[in-house]
This record gives C-alpha cells, sequence and structure tokens, in this order.
C-alpha cells in the first residue's frame, strides 16, 4: 500500500486580492491571530503523516523561507535576554524531522503549471496539494481536513479532492465536479469543470484548497494547453486524468475560510481568536459588548 509522503504548496501567486498588504510580502504570510497562514497548511501536512514539504515559489516569496529556516539572530537575541518561551516557539515552527524544499515557478502560468514544477521531486508517487489561502480550521475531536483525506487515500488508494456545496452564484470561483454517491461522504467524480457561470456549472460542489493526486497527473498537466483565465488549470489534469484513473470527492469535516478574501479572512480570525487561549476570553467580551451597542 503506498503512502501520502509528500505535501506541495503552491505559493507563488501574487495575491492581488489584498493589495497593498501583499505588495512586498507574500499572502501566505498574513496570519491568524499569531500563526502565518502557509504555518497551519504545513501543521495539517505534518499532523497527516507527511514529512516532505515541497514550496513552488516566485518572486517576493522570501519571507515563507526564512519563517521555516533557523533564525540565527532572533534565536541569540531571545537567548541572551531569557526569552525561553518564545525562543521555543521560534524554534518549533517546524518539527526537526521535516525537510523543506523550494522550486522556483518563474512564469505565473497557473496552478496546473506550478504543481507540474514539483515533478522533479515528486516522481511518480501519490502526493497532497495544499492552497494556504484555504484556511480548513476543525473542532476539538475533528482530525485536521489531509488528515480525513489520507485515511480515505489509505482505503481507496485514487485521487481525492475536498469538496463542499457552494451558492450557485459562486461556481465562477472554483472547479465544479459532478459526480455520483460512492460510499458515505465520497463521490465519484465523472466530471469537472474550472470556474463555470452558475448557468452552466454541472453541479453546485466546489473543490476546495485539498487535493491528493496520482502520480499519473503529471503526464496529463505535462499535454495540457491553457484553460481558463488563459492559465494552465489543475483543474483540466485531473479532468484529463479521470478518463483513466478513479478520482474522488470528499465531504470534509470541517470549517474551511477563503483567507484570499477580505470578509473570509476576517471570519477566520474570529474563529481563531475566540479559540486562542491568550485572546479567547478578552475577544469574546469585547464581540458581545460590540453586539450590545
Ligand atoms: C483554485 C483552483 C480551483 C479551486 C480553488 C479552491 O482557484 O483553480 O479549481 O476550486 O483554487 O480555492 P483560485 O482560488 O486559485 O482562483
Amino acid at each position: 500500500m503506498t503512502k501520502i509522503r509528500k505535501a506541495v504548496f503552491p505559493v507563488a501567486g501574487l495575491g492581488s486580492r489584498f493589495l497593498p498588504a501583499t505588495k512586498a510580502q507574500p499572502k501566505e504570510m498574513l496570519p491568524i491571530v499569531d500563526k502565518p497562514l502557509i504555518q497551519y497548511a504545513v501543521e495539517e501536512a505534518v499532523a497527516a503523516g507527511i514529512n516532505e514539504m515541497i514550496f513552488i515559489t516566485g518572486r517576493n516569496k522570501r519571507a515563507i523561507e526564512d519563517h521555516f529556516d533557523k533564525a540565527y539572530e532572533l534565536e541569540s537575541e531571545l537567548e541572551a535576554a531569557r526569552k525561553d518561551e518564545l525562543l521555543e516557539l521560534v524554534r518549533n515552527v517546524i518539527p526537526k524531522h521535516i525537510s523543506c524544499m523550494y522550486i522556483r515557478q518563474s512564469e505565473p502560468l497557473g496552478l496546473g503549471h506550478a504543481v507540474l514544477c514539483a515533478r522533479p521531486i515528486v516522481g511518480d508517487e501519490p502526493f497532497a496539494v495544499l492552497l494556504a489561502d484555504d484556511f480548513m480550521d476543525t473542532e476539538a475531536g475533528q482530525r485536521p481536513v489531509l488528515a480525513q483525506m489520507t485515511e480515505v487515500y489509505d482505503y481507496e488508494q485514487c485521487s481525492v479532492l475536498a469538496v463542499q456545496d457552494v451558492p450557485r452564484e459562486n461556481t465562477k470561483q472554483y472547479g465544479i465536479v459532478s459526480a455520483v454517491e460512492y460510499r458515505p461522504q465520497l463521490e465519484l467524480v465523472n466530471g469537472i469543470v474550472e470556474k463555470p457561470h452558475p448557468d452552466l456549472a454541472p453541479s453546485t460542489l466546489a473543490v476546495v484548497g485539498r487535493y491528493i493526486l496520482s502520480g499519473a497527473i503529471f503526464e496529463h498537466l505535462e499535454k495540457l494547453g491553457k484553460g481558463a483565465g488563459g492559465e494552465i488549470q489543475l483543474t483540466d489534469g485531473i479532468a484529463s486524468l479521470m478518463g483513466k484513473e478513479r478520482v474522488l470527492a470528499y465531504r470534509y469535516e470541517g470549517q474551511r475560510y477563503d483567507c484570499g478574501s477580505k470578509l473570509g479572512y476576517l471570519q477566520a480570525m474570529t474563529a481563531v481568536g475566540l479559540k486562542h487561549p491568550e485572546t479567547a476570553d478578552g475577544f469574546r467580551a469585547y464581540l458581545d459588548a460590540l453586539c450590545k451597542r
């Protein structure tokens, strides 16, 4: 049985929906309370048993490499000042057994192209893809979303896409699948299309930023031309793969926040702020007072 050992994080996007905040820093470094989005995504991959993290980066993304690297000056300053708790926090951004690899995507040719850039490292084994601006929150007792998906993979041994229902007017923001029932929470995909107009969408079942893909996806991505928005689309690669292999859509348990949008980002911040041990009580009291005004 094959296990998922590698995760790909496409982080080369421009973050234009979040300008000017993303003029000089990557959108994946925007924090939810005190941790950047990319760290939440990496932690989700670690929780799914993945040890090799592959970042597809671009210009202006140095901060991501620095975040997962040793911070000599900061660590020695904290050590000298005996700020042990902060020192631990900085040192443990990523567990010691995890390796991080970086590949530059020199041209913004689309998500499919970004994933294809990982081929030299991934080879032909199955792997995960995580889009860090889709922030996946789970409640105590729920498994993190990617771990739910690797569990499905372990059993089914085929590609798995995380999906959720969206309002029909929003289909043009997502890859949309058509599928038939398979098992509880799982559907067998028989069509997938990138950002269809609401009148043309085959369903309202949208792919969100978590994928487990068979290594065969690369052959399909390689043959693709430009799709929706003039970009090489991962969705089109999956549509082609589907002709050869089984692809499942998984209705995950948890709450997704679209942190590529301002409103989604504020909602994520609120959800985490209400749970974080340092802010929960004060923030709840503040929101209560605000609602009573
Ligand atoms: C990308 C994918 C799309 C998917 C979405 C999930 O779109 O192309 O198929 O539904 O992520 O967030 P983007 O949000 O980069 O436009």
